[in-house]
């Protein structure tokens, strides 16, 4: 595998994808081969964020390879609570640790920890920007389940605006073929300008609507997702849109036989519990497939060497709007910027730098 850090799945070559997801099969169906892969190994956890899947998977995950875990779920008990900045934290932990796994309610934190790090960072999730290893549990749980991911329709639905999972799906299947998606949510909680763009560039046949009932028969999977309650500045934002979409067993009557029926999870009331027991719900069997993705994951990156990066400017200033971008808080961090067709963007966040969007 020829990456460093996981900060964006974009990062990742598809011949990367399908070596980790070719580990995966083999720590699948060999597990006992790999309980000393990571051996003497320490991976450290920084959770800024509430998880239960993600940061348990990833402890599972390096404790089932023979390596050992530390860290934090909650931030009040380390020096974050005392001023600490990121950078700080992240050049001392990555000289105790081998490889970090960082959860941020700040967009581009990852991508940020990755600049001072003398080991990989995996973003477990930064703010409703990406969440690329979860992206990894959703391919695999498409290509065991139903052997390959190429030429699927796939309808993403609910908040898409500030779904993380949703935004990282996308920029992975642009690195396959014949993916059509049905981008399913309410007006106020579609796609970011961003991905639209990104959608655009890489020919992605896509189709924006707000019913979900309409197109559920067209569907391979239907990829459902929780309204990010904690991502809304305006409390009366979420009042409008929660419970707008909930999947029924009924509902399922018009779907294809062969339906996946994934969610990231957590759940709140968008699936019906009463889907639980149809063959077509695989959420649960995605969250096992994501310990054994990341099992693949870290196999490599705990086990790669460690160095320093390269020094880099001290910046002056936030790089973008978005005020949730982690340049906004950590105004030291270098004003990283990259081109998204005709529109620079913010290397951290990816929100276009002029743009009010948010
Ligand atoms: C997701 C997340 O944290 O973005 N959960 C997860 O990692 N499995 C989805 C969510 O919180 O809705």
């Amino acid at each position: 595998m020829s990456i460093r850090n996981l900060v964006d799945f974009g990062d990742m070559s598809r011949a990367d994808w399908e070596a980790i997801y070719s580990r995966c099969c083999d720590i699948m169906d060999h597990p006992s081969d790999y309980i000393d892969a990571c051996k003497g190994k320490v991976a450290c956890n920084l959770f800024y964020e509430p998880s239960t899947r993600t940061n348990f998977s990833f402890q599972a995950a390096m404790l089932r390879l023979g390596g050992t875990v530390f860290g934090f779920a909650d931030p009040s008990s380390s020096s974050t609570a005392k001023g600490e900045k990121l950078k700080d934290t992240v050049k001392m932990v990555s000289s105790y640790a081998d490889v970090i796994v960082m959860r941020s309610a700040r967009e581009g934190a990852a991508k940020a920890a990755s600049l001072y790090s003398d080991v990989p960072v995996i973003n477990a999730g930064d703010g409703g920007h990406m969440h690329p290893t979860q992206t990894m549990a959703d391919l695999t749980t498409i290509t065991r389940l139903r052997g390959s991911v190429d030429d699927l329709s796939i309808g993403l639905c609910g908040d898409l605006k500030y779904g993380r999972t949703v935004h990282s799906l996308v920029k992975a299947l642009a690195k396959f073929r014949k993916i059509k998606f049905y981008l399913i949510s309410p007006r106020e909680l579609s796609i970011p300008e961003y991905l639209r763009a990104f959608m655009r560039e890489h020919g992605m046949w896509n189709v924006e609507v707000t019913g979900l009932e309409s197109v559920i028969p067209q569907l391979d999977a239907l990829y459902m997702t929780r309204i990010q309650r904690e991502r809304f500045a305006d409390p009366r934002e979420y009042e409008r849109n929660k419970g707008v979409y909930i999947l029924t067993r009924r509902k399922l009557d018009r779907a294809k036989k062969n339906l996946l029926v994934m969610h990231p999870l957590p759940r709140v009331d968008e699936i019906a519990m009463d889907v639980d027991d149809d063959p077509r719900a695989a959420y649960f069997q995605q969250a096992r497939f994501g310990m054994f993705v990341r099992m693949a994951l870290l196999s490599d990156l705990a086990n790669q060497a460690r160095f320093s990066p390269p020094p880099v400017e001290i910046g002056r200033g936030p790089v973008c709007r978005n005020p949730n971008c982690i340049t906004r808080e950590d105004l030291y961090l270098p004003p990283l910027t990259k081109m998204q067709g005709d529109t620079k963007c913010c290397a951290y966040c990816d929100k276009a730098i002029f743009s009010d969007e948010n």
